[in-house]
């Protein structure tokens, strides 16, 4: 695998969990880093890590989910490093944990809102770009969840499988264009999203793991760190799964 030395990466929901592991992953092996995020505070600390890797490295504040903050990164990456060559699309929140009955209207919208429209909406601001050069690597956080329907999680569920339908749409426009787009979906990771489950919401997703763990993010970026690499050139509109033998289909 060529290392990413002189390609920029933008890693969004970096500040923190898996998003931080992507971004250090890929500064490690050469690439510049933009840390976006909603927690500039965290995606900063995340980006002066890379730094300290010997990385060029910004933090963005952006809210996915709003056109202009994502306008405003994208205008700005091509202001101070010319290019955009790797997207992970990789923000996301938990949203309710409640059955569909019971599920605030507002709660569901934001929970597409920012995983679904925020991925369509990253996708759409680099992809120009992406095609004037005749390269791109996208990379989406997709989940388990998306192709299996988690109970108590139909909005995090739907907007995963939105995810990875929307991969293999636009994976299929831009498949000639030197652009891969794949996505990702991990089962159970430790981090700090899955802390606003119970411990009964989360002992049903474990028993369901026949590695009977939890992955770790290092995990879930060494996966996207393939992906991006000239290893995975005739890989697109694929989902690839990391769920200790969970897998569904
Ligand atoms: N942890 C798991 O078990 C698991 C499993 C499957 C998929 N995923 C997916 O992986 C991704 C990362 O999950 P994680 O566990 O690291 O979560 P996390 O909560 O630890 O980190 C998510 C990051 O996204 C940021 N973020 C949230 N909303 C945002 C917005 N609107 N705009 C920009 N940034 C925003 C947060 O500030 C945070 O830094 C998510 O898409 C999640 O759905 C996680």
């Amino acid at each position: 695998m060529k290392d990413l030395a002189g390609q920029v990466a933008i890693v969004t929901g970096g500040g923190r969990g898996i998003g931080r592991a992507i971004a250090l992953r890929l500064a490690q092996d050469g690439a510049d880093v933009v840390v976006a995020d909603v927690n500039v505070a965290a995606a900063e600390s995340v980006a002066a890590e890379a730094r300290g890797l010997g990385r060029k490295a910004i933090a963005c504040h952006v809210d996915v989910s709003r056109k202009s903050d994502v306008q405003a990164m994208v205008e700005r990456i091509l202001r101070d490093f010319g290019h955009v060559d790797i997207l992970v699309n990789n923000a996301g929140i938990l949203g309710p944990t409640a059955p569909v009955a019971e599920i605030p209207e507002e709660e569901w919208d934001r929970t597409l809102d920012i995983h679904l429209k925020g991925t369509f909406l990253c996708c759409q601001a680099v992809i120009p770009h992406m095609i004037r050069q005749r390269y791109g690597k996208i990379v989406s956080m997709a989940s388990v969840a998306g192709k299996e329907g988690n109970p108590n999680q139909a909005a995090y569920s739907v907007a995963k499988a939105g995810i990875i339908c929307f991969t293999k749409s636009l994976a299929k426009e831009v498949a000639t264009m030197g652009i891969t787009v794949n996505c990702v979906s991990p089962t159970v990771v430790e981090t700090d999203l899955i802390k606003a489950l119970t411990p009964e919401q989360l002992a049903p997703l474990l028993a369901k793991i026949p590695m009977a763990r939890m992955g770790k993010p290092e995990e879930v970026a060494a996966l996207v760190r393939f992906l991006v690499s000239d290893e995975a050139d005739f890989i697109t509109g694929q989902c690839y799964d990391l769920s200790g033998g969970r897998s569904v289909y």
